[in-house]
């Protein structure tokens, strides 16, 4: 008896570790996706003047940020529990998920070929992967409390 409560606790304890690092990893890249939106949105708004050296490192980050979003790595079956706001709806609809981290790596792909140089080419690019960010936090991320 003792050692099937050991036994339990030890397995509780492997998979909350096992659930740790996808948690920490997507955490970091999605914290570097919104300090590139940052610097993107507050650029659109014109809150900030145009550089075309700081807005094309800030869409090589999402850029780059997008090629390593692998769904599968970093949202493995079972890591919903834990210092997470991933909502349970990404593991009831693993399709619709990827289908919506697909938007984004392409909404990120085509700004970094469009090389916006000026605020006007800027703007379209900025709502059109804003618009990816928010349409699958809406439905795959819980809100925050
Ligand atoms: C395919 C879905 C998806 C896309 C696209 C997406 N996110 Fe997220 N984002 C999530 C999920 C899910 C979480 C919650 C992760 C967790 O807590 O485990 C999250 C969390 C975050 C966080 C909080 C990170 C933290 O420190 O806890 C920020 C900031 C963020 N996203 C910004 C962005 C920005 C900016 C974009 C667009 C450039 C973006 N995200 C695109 C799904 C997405």
């Amino acid at each position: 008896m003792k050692y099937a409560i050991l036994l339990c606790l030890a397995g509780t304890f492997v998979s909350t570790l096992a659930n740790a690092e996808p948690i920490a990893d997507r955490k970091a890249l999605m914290k570097s996706n919104g300090e590139a939106m940052g610097v993107l949105g507050a650029t659109a708004k014109g809150e900030r003047a145009f550089d075309a050296a700081a807005v094309m490192a800030a869409l090589e980050q999402l850029n780059a940020n997008a090629e390593k979003l692998d769904v599968e790595a970093l949202f493995p079956e079972g890591s919903g529990t834990g210092d997470t706001k991933a909502a349970p709806k990404i593991w009831e609809d693993m399709a619709g998920f990827t289908a919506a981290a697909d938007k984004y790596k392409e909404a990120a792909a085509a700004a970094v070929a469009a090389a916006p140089d000026s605020l006007e080419t800027l703007q379209p690019q900025v709502g059109a992967i804003g618009q990816t960010c928010g349409a699958c936090h809406e439905t795959y991320r819980l809100p925050s409390t």
